[in-house]
């Protein structure tokens, strides 16, 4: 019986200690986004330093929630996703780092290859077919690709 009031003991020292280092990094990571933002969005990027073809992974802090991201350049064109398959709620890089299919023509998801038109965001072919990815604001200022929070209910996009 004591060992059992131990050991409960211990659990919730462990959870409450996860807990606190949880929200430290949080509100660290918040700083930090607070002071590469300007006017409401996150620079995440330089022009020069997104190639077309290539990625960049990235957090918001939204609000009260992280949320998981990329950004591409695709054909000259910027684009930021929520880095959430719309099939299951894994990253579309769940193996490796690794977006593009090797064609370049689609993002894909390692987990059961869905393709997402990376123009659109739409899912063209696989288990998630007809379904977004959820788009995030970018826009270029100057040298700088900034990427902003979505509109509305971030329950379903942020990482709990
Ligand atoms: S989780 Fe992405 S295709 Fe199944």
């Amino acid at each position: 019986m004591l060992a059992t009031i131990y050991l409960s003991l211990i659990f919730l020292a462990l959870y409450l200690a996860a807990f606190a280092v949880r929200r430290y990094r949080f509100a660290q990571d918040k700083k930090r986004m607070m002071q590469e933002s300007r006017a409401g969005a996150r620079v995440v990027a330089r022009v020069a330093e997104i190639r077309p073809g290539s990625v960049k992974k990235f957090d918001l802090i939204c609000q009260k929630y992280r949320i998981d991201a990329f950004l591409i350049n695709h054909q000259g064109a910027f684009r930021a996703y929520v880095n959430r398959c719309r099939h299951m709620t894994t990253p579309l890089d769940f193996v490796r780092y690794q977006f593009f299919t090797e064609d370049g023509r689609h993002l894909i998801c390692m987990t059961h290859g869905a393709l997402y038109d990376p123009e659109s965001g739409l899912c063209v072919d696989g288990p998630c077919k007809g379904q977004s990815l959820y788009a995030l604001p970018v826009r270029v200022d100057g040298d700088d690709v900034l990427v902003g929070c979505p509109e509305g209910d971030l329950l379903e996009v942020a990482d709990l």
